[in-house]
């Protein structure tokens, strides 16, 4: 089976890929934003419990089921509980491909930008948000790049698992940490950065709301890539005899360290040109140039073109396990050839996109839904991929629970784990994947449907 279907090479190239998967433009462009609108450190503290309490057994529970099963989403429900499980799988593939469909967009974004600062003359611009402005609603650019960053997730999914992909993130995600830490190291040495610190790491418990728990809670969700099957489908490629709890670990704590470390490169930087953090999604597209601008053209070149590399390489790691799920099913399920599926899906995927991309102010229905508070349709699908992710996990815990059974899951685990069948970790796992986590994870995902159609202020007076 693994021979036709490809294997990751080693250890450190699956963690390495799952981890190219979970770092991505939630890491460095969504974390710093929603923390410098939630508080700083604490909306960090929650989104920490997020991460080691519920989604660190999520990711356990679909690495194993893709191991187990080993093949995609949909096989591998329909291998292991029979019947209709594989719609769940079918869902979870519809999902990635609406996230990628609008991720490629801002990817795109990422992408222009980099060739903007370090090759073109943004940094020449005097009001940035009005280049932005210009900028994403400028269709031919935009377009050439979103598919320029698509050509790009083809061309190495379509290379196979331990060619393409593997290979791909042993390369980006090294890169990646190095430009991080580099521009953190410059950023701490601004004036003013211990401001930026201070409001980044003292946490500000008053910030603290409903809002903010379910901000931290679809954040965690979407920043580990779990609850649609990419973790399932990487797992499906994984060596039996590796330990899967401490690759999900070493996954999270890698994702949580470049959110993390995100924040230390941003907030620094923000507060030494005494920039308001709670700037939203703009932040790192006009607040950050502006920055970039002010350290004169040679440097801000440097150091922005940098930023935006850095932007690149998380996104595309990101772009690549999201094609690989659709792509999984069709070689699997409909034994097409890989390469040929890679860019067929991807041009369908592209073209979705472009009701995202024409939703920033091009096309009027689509820039302001009337049936959703007047919002653009990149938000919409955006948000209604975070909640499919997070009702995808609370099904795929139910699904362990009622129909795989916990005892399979454990079994599983197990290869690769010494002693784990005797360890006080299979007593947490069990009891957070039958109970905590399907109970917390429904509740949260039905309060965060009900609050984004009807408003929860409206209908209990909190929010
Ligand atoms: N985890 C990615 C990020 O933080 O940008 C986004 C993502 C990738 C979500 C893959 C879901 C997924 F399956």
């Amino acid at each position: 089976m693994s021979e036709h279907r490809g294997i990751f090479s080693s250890r450190m190239g699956f963690i390495l890929t799952a981890a190219g998967s979970a770092v991505g433009l939630g890491n460095i462009w969504r974390f710093p934003y929603l923390a410098g609108e939630n508080g700083g450190a604490a909306f960090l503290f929650i989104y920490l419990i997020c991460v080691f309490t519920l989604c660190v057994p999520v990711m356990i529970g679909e690495i194993a089921i893709g191991r187990r099963a080993g093949t995609d989403a949909y096989g591998s429900y329909k291998k292991l509980g029979g019947g209709k499980w594989g719609y769940l799988g079918l869902f979870g593939i519809a999902v990635g491909i609406f996230i990628l469909s609008y991720y490629n967009v801002v990817a795109g974004w990422a992408f222009g930008y980099f060739l903007e600062i370090s090759f073109g003359n943004l940094l020449n611009h005097q009001n940035f948000g009005a280049f932005f402005g210009e900028y994403v609603t400028n269709s031919g650019t935009i377009l050439l790049f979103s598919l320029g960053f698509m050509v790009m997730t083809a061309v190495i999914v379509g290379q196979g698992i331990a060619a393409g992909i593997e290979a791909a993130n042993k390369i980006m995600m090294p890169a990646l940490y190095v430009i991080l830490i580099a521009l953190i190291i410059y950023s701490l040495t601004l004036p003013n950065a211990m401001e930026g610190l201070k409001f980044y790491l003292v946490p500000d418990v008053g910030k603290i709301n409903t809002q903010t728990i379910f901000d931290g809670l679809r954040q965690a969700f979407f920043s580990l890539s779990l609850g649609m099957g990419t973790l399932m489908t990487y797992g499906s490629y994984m060596r039996k005899d590796q330990n899967i709890i401490s690759s999900a670990a070493t996954i999270s704590i890698a994702d949580t360290s470049v959110a993390f470390l995100a924040g230390l490169m941003i907030f620094p930087l923000v507060f030494s040109e005494g920039v308001e953090p709670t700037q939203g999604p703009p932040l790192v597209f006009i607040v950050l140039p502006q920055i970039f601008h002010s350290m004169g053209p040679i440097l801000g070149r440097f150091i922005g073109g940098s930023f935006f590399l850095l932007l690149c390489f998380a996104a595309l790691t990101s772009t690549i396990s999201l094609l690989e799920v659709p792509v999984a099913y069709l070689v699997d399920q409909k034994k097409f050839s890989r390469k040929r599926v890679s860019w067929g899906v991807a041009l369908l995927i592209f073209a979705i996109g472009l009701l995202s991309m024409l939703s920033m102010g091009q096309v009027d229905f689509l820039t302001k839904l009337s049936f959703y508070q007047d919002r653009d349709f990149l938000t919409f699908v955006s948000d209604m991929c975070d909640i499919s992710l997070t009702v995808g996990g609370t099904m795929m815990c139910l699904f362990i629970r009622y129909r795989w059974k916990i005892h399979n899951m454990d079994e599983e685990v197990a290869l690769g784990a010494n002693g784990y069948l005797q360890s006080a970790t299979r007593k947490y796992l069990d009891v957070t994947i039958s109970w905590i986590c399907p109970i917390l994870l429904g509740i949260m995902s039905i309060l965060i449907i009900l609050d984004k159609f009807i408003g929860l202020k409206v209908l209990f007076g909190w929010g």
